[in-house]
């Protein structure tokens, strides 16, 4: 059999409510996405993957999902996703769809059914009884979520409580009870049916518990109670008949501090095809610099996992994380700097995703207020704030907000998003920089990710199949694939200093002309 096609491939990540606006009512939606396909496809790019984009109250942007058979009306409905699925097959693209299984809306029937006790949903859900101290009743156990304060909230009417790990409004699902695995089936099943191709599998690492429910010695640790543990690969092991079954592609976000160990369980024992692993946000420095050596071992890991019979999704950013430039405007160059990571990372064994804007060089927002925050996270952080102005200053750097500002397409108004005032921010310097002054500079980020993501297919076999041999040398690193006859070495030049290089002769890439030397912020990509 041929390799798998996502081996070979190029993805996109698509935040949908920011990307574009098709129906002009401040919401980037399926439409926008259709209209913007074969700017996508000019990218190289072979599949997007959609952030969630099912019928939600939009608590957590999507994540909180309500109806999974019905496309929230802000975004469409099927019949768009129908045709935005032909239009990208026909361009052949695939299409990725988010699939929410560690949790649900609130507001989704199936919870409402779990909370009126109505079989067979009355274990859908994880409901504990409370704790009586000193004749109070207390929540269950000591377990914090991820997005602050108690993991567990009272229902009233069930007077249980109810697991869940992210915010109040996203109830966790039991997988220890048959139910979801029937109910999630139909939606593998319709998407299947309906042509898309896969799925990026949201939060997975959490579906399993510590089923003991007993108090977490270290509370500020309570994410290891449900984070990679022995019943997520169990459960993912049955979710994985199905996704066979409707031959569907899987990405599982792994967060949750997997081990090394975790990452290959997963992704060799085919439970999930890919994995997102997120060491690479740890190689900056507080002054927003690149720690070489961090790096130069994080790709070595990244490799490795592919190596060994797992496979590694290779990306910098995605909608949980602050903008790749402004996590390196510490550095003199900001703009080469990003191509030496892009270079760096994306030719690795793997499958590259970039995330919608990275390509030119999108920068975080300039929040001035503690209400200046959309994102639930940043709402809870703050709420429950014991020293606001800290935590203002951290939003300030890391609040998912900044990934999620309209994409900037042009210097017209709202950056050519939407006629209408956009659900969210606009950066200031959206004048400067969007695509189509990226699409005139012939050295922009795009023009520069365009060339780089050409020469990974032409070299595919050898990024593929080929053995990986990694260098830093004060700062001068990157490393050399040989694969047969042929060999290819990446360059990269974070030393702050010109640096010497040996024959240069059959350079393929660069992002400077070429001299006697690397400049500083110079990557080359050489046959050798
Ligand atoms: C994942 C998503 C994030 C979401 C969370 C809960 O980490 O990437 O955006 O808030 O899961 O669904």
């Amino acid at each position: 059999m041929s390799v798998e096609w996502w081996k070979n491939s190029l993805g996109y990540q698509i935040y949908i409510r920011s990307f574009k606006d098709g129906n002009n009512d401040g919401n980037g939606d399926l439409l926008g996405i259709i209209e913007k396909l074969d700017y996508i496809k000019s990218l190289g790019v072979d599949f997007i993957w959609i952030n969630p984009c099912f019928e939600s109250p939009m608590d957590d942007c999507g994540y909180d999902v309500k109806n999974y058979f019905k496309i929230d009306k802000i975004y469409g409905n099927t019949n768009i996703l129908k045709k935005l699925i032909k239009k990208a097959h026909s361009l052949n693209i695939k299409v990725v769809l988010d699939f929410v299984i560690n949790h649900t809306s609130i507001k989704n029937e199936w919870f409402i059914k779990s909370e009126n006790k109505q079989e067979p949903y009355a274990d859908f859900y994880i409901w504990k009884n409370g704790k009586l101290v000193n004749g109070k009743m207390q929540e269950p156990n000591n377990w914090q979520s991820f997005f602050g304060g108690s993991a567990w909230h009272y229902s009233e009417k069930r007077k249980q409580y109810y697991l869940s790990i992210f915010t109040k409004t996203m109830p966790d699902i039991n997988y220890e009870n048959d139910i979801p695995f029937i109910e999630m089936e139909k939606v593998l099943k319709f998407y299947a049916e309906m042509g898309v191709d896969g799925f990026r599998i949201d939060a997975v690492a959490h579906i399993g518990k510590n089923l003991t429910f007993e108090d977490c010695k270290n509370e500020n640790k309570s994410f290891t109670e449900y984070s990679n543990l022995s019943n997520t690969h169990k459960y993912l092991k049955k979710f994985n008949t199905f996704f066979s079954k409707y031959n569907l592609v899987t990405m599982g976000e792994l967060g949750g501090e997997p081990t090394k160990k975790d990452l290959l369980k997963y992704s060799k024992k085919k439970e999930l095809d890919m994995v997102f692993s997120f060491e690479q946000l740890g190689v900056f420095s507080k002054e927003n610099k690149i720690e070489c050596n961090k790096l130069i071992n994080c790709l070595k890991e990244k490799q490795q996992l592919s190596n060994k019979g797992g496979w590694s999704v290779l990306f910098w950013l995605n909608h949980d994380y602050g903008r790749l430039i402004s996590k390196i405007n510490g550095e003199k160059d900001p703009k080469n700097s990003q191509l030496c990571l892009a270079a760096l990372m994306y030719f690795l064994k793997g499958t590259p995703i970039i995330y919608n804007g990275e390509e030119i060089g999108m920068q975080n927002y300039e929040f001035k207020k503690i209400t200046d925050f959309k994102d639930v996270w940043a709402k809870n952080i703050l709420s429950q704030s014991k020293n606001k102005q800290e935590d203002f200053k951290n939003l300030q750097e890391n609040s998912r907000d900044h990934a999620r500002t309209i994409m900037q397409w042009s210097g017209e108004k709202n950056a050519g998003f939407s006629e209408s005032k956009a659900w969210t921010y606009l950066n200031k310097n959206y004048k400067k920089c969007n695509v189509e002054i990226s699409e005139r500079e012939e050295n922009s980020i795009l023009n520069n990710y365009r060339k780089i993501f050409r020469l990974r297919k032409q070299y595919i076999n050898v990024v593929t199949y080929g053995k990986f041999k990694f260098f830093n040398n004060n700062g001068v690193l990157g490393y050399i694939i040989n694969h047969n006859k042929d060999s290819l070495k990446i360059t990269a030049n974070l030393s702050g200093n010109d640096a010497v290089i040996n024959g240069n002769k059959n350079v393929i890439y660069s992002n400077f002309t070429i001299g006697k030397t690397l400049k500083p912020y110079q990557v080359i990509i050489e046959k050798v």
